[in-house]
């Protein structure tokens, strides 16, 4: 006995056909056309696209940052993913400067352990090397990528908190390529900001909009090209995590063109949000809008979408990092320094590509399929447990209604935070239902906006070190 998915037409990366999945425990056993009902429990997909469930690589749950913990534990996060139709995140580890990566291991799936709702996995900030030249911690990225963590974030910015400088970056890209491993990058240059930060607030500038104005796309763009340069001779696959701007994608299109093994992501706030609508220097409410990169002018969308269509962009992503208004970006009052950058966005990633992307006509279904599911896999060394409707592969699966109406708001949503970047806005496509590892978690139909699986049933994905799939 199953769960057998009829009269859906199923989504890949690569093609749309009308197909019938037949789910077997936690995996999914055959996907067909007319297969027999008989002894099966059926779920009627008619006018649905049957999906590979979302993954999301770029979350930040629970995470100690500017003075406050971000809002969404491993429990809310994970349920507001499941609600959006994500059924995988990846989340950051971050090495204590003083600390070793397996202190850093364990403080995370402690956070993580019994409490995330779908299945996670981590990637592993390093900030700190310890021993000569580093061998200690070089050391333990070899029992990083044993434990199944292949992948090693590195900051170019925010200084004397988790910035690295080029020496550190180098060696770890020189070791993550003897392992196979992806160093992802936040690509900006944080000392110049820096700079430019201390005269902003030298000159009274305070205003979270000038917390935008201070990270200029060309410090973006310097670093992304830096990034891609030491990768390419230290011999590494470099990942640029939430790139925004045309700027910066100019930089890595010029390096992919050298044959750079480089790729990059953009996140939903950067295709649909800009520097104009959300945050035009008018009120402190556009302290929701204050993360790392800033929005950009909103010439900057239209190169990102294209660069999306064309390839040249992997994967979209959220960057989740969300903080109360009320309380949390209200540190920030009087000086944009303090305010906790970061803004929520896992439960609307899928929304926000389908209406703006599919909708729009700027990418097709199948591209979104790529963008949201497959492609992290793959980059991901996920790839034989998820990202895919096929045989073998864990049933993480979503029934997506292309009619669906929903309004965002803050006053219904999962996510832990008192506000919406996205409040009011009506979009067209959502998650109908949500299996996780073949477990009905979110029936958006019968029980809007629920979580119904248990909590703690998520488990850690143990990921391949494939070089983001280049190798
Ligand atoms: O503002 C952001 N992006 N906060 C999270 C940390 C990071 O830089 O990704
Ligand atoms: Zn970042
Ligand atoms: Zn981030």
């Amino acid at each position: 006995m199953g769960v057998l998915i009829k009269n859906g037409t199923v989504v890949s990366a690569t093609g749309s056909q009308e197909q019938d999945v037949l789910v077997s425990g936690e995996v999914i056993a055959r996907v067909s056309h007319g297969i027999n009902a008989e002894g099966h429990e059926v779920v009627d997909a008619t006018g649905l696209l049957v999906m590979p469930g979302g993954i999301d690589v770029h979350t930040h749950l629970d995470m100690p940052f500017g003075g406050t913990t971000s809002a969404d534990d491993y429990t809310t996060g994970t349920q507001a993913a499941a609600v959006g139709g994500t059924t995988t995140v990846i989340d950051f580890a971050l090495q204590n400067q003083k600390s070793t990566l397996k202190d850093a291991l364990d403080i995370w799936l402690k956070k993580s352990n019994g409490n995330a709702c779908v299945d996670f996995s981590l990637h592993m900030a390093v900030t700190n090397l310890h021993g000569e030249d580093g061998a200690e911690t070089l050391a333990e990225m070899e029992e990083m990528v044993k434990f199944g963590i292949s992948s090693f974030k590195l900051f170019m910015a925010y200084p004397n908190v988790l910035m690295v400088n080029d020496e550190l970056m180098f060696r770890v890209m020189q070791k993550a390529a003897q392992l196979n491993g992806l160093c992802l990058i936040h690509a900006e240059n944080g000392s110049a900001i820096d700079v430019v930060v201390s005269q902003m607030i030298a000159e009274g500038k305070t205003a979270p909009h000038f917390h935008a104005l201070s990270r200029s796309p060309k410090a973006e763009a310097e670093a992304t090209h830096r990034a891609i340069a030491l990768a390419d001779i230290a011999g590494a696959a470099v990942y640029i995590v939430h790139l925004s701007n045309e700027d910066s994608l100019a930089a890595l299109k010029f390096m992919q063109g050298r044959g750079a093994k480089a790729l990059a992501e953009t996140c939903i706030q950067y295709l649909v949000l800009s520097i104009e609508d959300q945050m035009p220097g008018k009120s402190w409410e556009e302290a929701k809008y204050v993360f790392t990169p800033p929005l950009r002018e909103k010439w900057n969308q239209k190169p990102l979408w294209e660069a999306l269509a064309d390839g040249t962009l992997a994967v979209v992503s959220t960057d989740h990092c969300p903080f109360r208004f009320a309380d949390q970006k209200e540190l920030g009052r009087g000086d944009f320094r303090k305010i906790p950058n970061g803004g929520p966005g896992v439960e609307n990633r899928l929304q926000i590509l389908w209406h703006f992307g599919v909708n729009a006509g700027r990418i097709t279904p199948e591209k979104f399929v790529e963008l949201a599911c497959t492609a992290p896999a793959r980059i991901f060394g996920m790839e034989k447990q998820k990202g895919a409707i096929a045989p073998g592969l864990d049933a993480d699966i979503l029934l997506w209604d292309p009619n669906a109406e929903y309004t965002i708001s803050a006053k219904t949503q999962c996510m832990a935070t008192d506000y919406s970047m996205f409040e009011d806005w009506k979009v067209k496509g959502n998650a109908a239902k949500v299996f996780s590892r073949g477990e009905l978690v979110v029936d958006n139909v019968a029980s809007p906006g629920k979580f119904l699986g248990a909590t703690g049933r998520g488990r850690f994905v143990k990921r391949e070190a494939n070089a983001g799939g280049l190798a």
